[in-house]
């Protein structure tokens, strides 16, 4: 009797199956983003060529991390939370998040130095809700990142966040847990420390495809403060926005909350508002302007009667000679720590699911480098993007100045921002002091890709959370 050999093509096919297989499912399982993690267990530590060891900060938890406790606070704010719909002038009713019925919520206004108080409540928002406040370098405790400075505050719960408004400038706030969907759904709004009699506000959300203008829909018009506006835009966008001024020239007159030295008139120029950032312009409004918010129906027009109305100038004003240049504070030479946060994309598994992922450094999300320094390192970081998309980053905490694009030298004002759009192919090397402790995220905004693992954390040696990603409060700060 002979025993029947499975053909040799079956056997080939299985041990195939196998060799395909095997890899697979370890690259899938190793893919699986823990459903409890603790921020500090994430990747590995990258010191930048700087000391391992923490002479600060030796156990300093971030809820110490707090703005002053005991003071009375100067601008005393509440806010109500809650899922529910909401009209937008000029184009009906949609379903989102309000803070006190509104979207966006209530504009903050402090001026410089004062105690700002903000008590979050939430209503009904299901998946919890906290508030960050985007721009501003508040202390960490502050910071409002579910799973890394807080647990999400759920539905009957209620945060208290309290910091001093020492930088004057436009800034703007929104929720950071489930934000890729809580910030379009209209979970934001604006704070303006220290504003002027000049100042028109234009804070620009698109929800489900409909572009707003302060969450009105169209041509919006607004009273010429005086001869002269401050426009303080905002884009509380995931992508990149054109601006321009059709009816005069104008200047640029601060980034991302810092004034630009030296601004000049432009005109026949759009200006880039990275997604999450800001851009204010000196605009004379003798005559009716109108302010183009990247072509559409919705702009801005400041004054009576009738705007001229343009398209966007193929022109950009380049930020990085732009102005004039002035001491920066600090000496970027003496750097105490070189980062590399380069980004690219990847076949593969992402919490187990098959597609197209960001890397840091070759590393994907949960895997990724933790930039760790020391309080008083003076530390340069160059982003490198060959991701194939532009990714608008965000460093939590601090602010940074650009030293140079794809090697050409920065030679206009400082350039000071929080939000840099960083194009496909490009390269920027960024400088900034490590002068607030703490835990920060140090992420995309184009919220999505956030959600999809371009995130990673800057950390200083020493500080540490008790506050996990996942867990009971279901913290999911992207
Ligand atoms: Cu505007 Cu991490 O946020
Ligand atoms: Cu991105």
């Amino acid at each position: 009797m002979t025993l029947r050999r499975p053909p040799r093509r079956a056997l080939i096919a299985i041990v195939a199956t196998i060799v395909v297989l095997a890899p697979l499912g370890f690259f899938w399982q190793r893919s699986l983003v823990p459903n409890d993690l603790s921020p500090m267990a994430m990747g590995y530590a990258d010191y930048g060529g700087g000391p391992a060891t923490a002479h600060d900060h030796h156990g300093t938890d971030v809820r110490q991390l707090t703005g002053p406790v005991d003071h009375k606070p100067d601008v005393v704010v509440d806010l109500v939370a809650r899922q529910e719909r909401f009209d937008i002038p000029g184009r009906g009713s949609t379903d989102g998040y309000t803070l006190n019925h509104t979207s966006p919520g209530p504009r903050i206004v402090a001026k410089h130095g004062d105690l700002v108080q903000v008590t979050l409540r939430n209503e009904n928002v299901a998946d919890g809700i906290t508030l960050h406040w985007h721009g501003v370098d508040v202390p960490n405790a502050e910071d409002g990142v579910a799973g890394v400075t807080q647990d999400a505050v759920g539905p009957g719960q209620s945060f208290v966040y309290r910091f001093v408004a020492k930088d004057a400038g436009t800034y703007w706030y929104h929720s950071h847990q489930v934000s890729h969907e809580q910030v379009r759904k209209g979970l934001y709004g604006v704070l303006v420390v220290q504003p002027t009699p000049t100042d028109v506000v234009a804070a620009v959300h698109t929800y489900d495809k409909v572009r707003t203008v302060n969450g009105e829909y169209g041509e919006r018009r607004v009273q010429a403060p005086g001869p002269i506006a401050r426009v303080r835009l905002i884009n509380t966008d995931n992508g990149p926005l054109a601006v321009w001024v059709d009816g005069a020239p104008y200047k640029v007159v601060a980034v991302d909350g810092t004034d630009v030295n030296g601004p000049t008139e432009v005109s026949g120029k759009s200006v880039l508002v990275t997604a999450g950032g800001r851009i204010d312009l000196e605009v004379p409004t003798a005559k009716a302007v109108r302010i183009g918010l990247g072509g559409g129906p919705t702009t801005l027009v400041i004054g009576e009667g009738d705007a001229p109305t343009g398209t966007e100038p193929r022109e950009r004003v380049d930020l990085l000679s732009y102005g004039s240049p002035r001491p920066l504070g600090f000496d970027p030479a003496q750097a105490t720590r070189s980062f590399r946060y380069g980004i690219g994309r990847r076949i593969g598994f992402f919490d187990g699911k098959p597609g197209l992922w960001w890397t840091i450094n070759g590393h994907q999300f949960p895997d990724v480098p933790m930039f760790v320094v020391s309080e008083g390192d003076v530390v340069r970081m160059t982003i490198a993007n060959t991701s194939g998309q532009v990714h608008p980053m965000h460093l939590h905490g601090h602010h940074v100045v650009v030293l140079s694009r794809d090697g050409v030298r920065a030679t206009g004002s400082p350039w000071w921002t929080d939000s840099l759009n960083v194009e496909d192919k490009e390269t920027y090397e960024v400088a900034f002091v490590a002068d607030n402790p703490g835990i920060w995220m140090d992420h995309c905004h184009n919220l999505p890709h956030a959600a999809q693992g371009l995130v990673t954390h800057l950390m200083y040696a020493g500080v540490t959370t008790g506050y996990h990603l996942g867990g009971a409060p279901d913290n999911q700060p992207e």
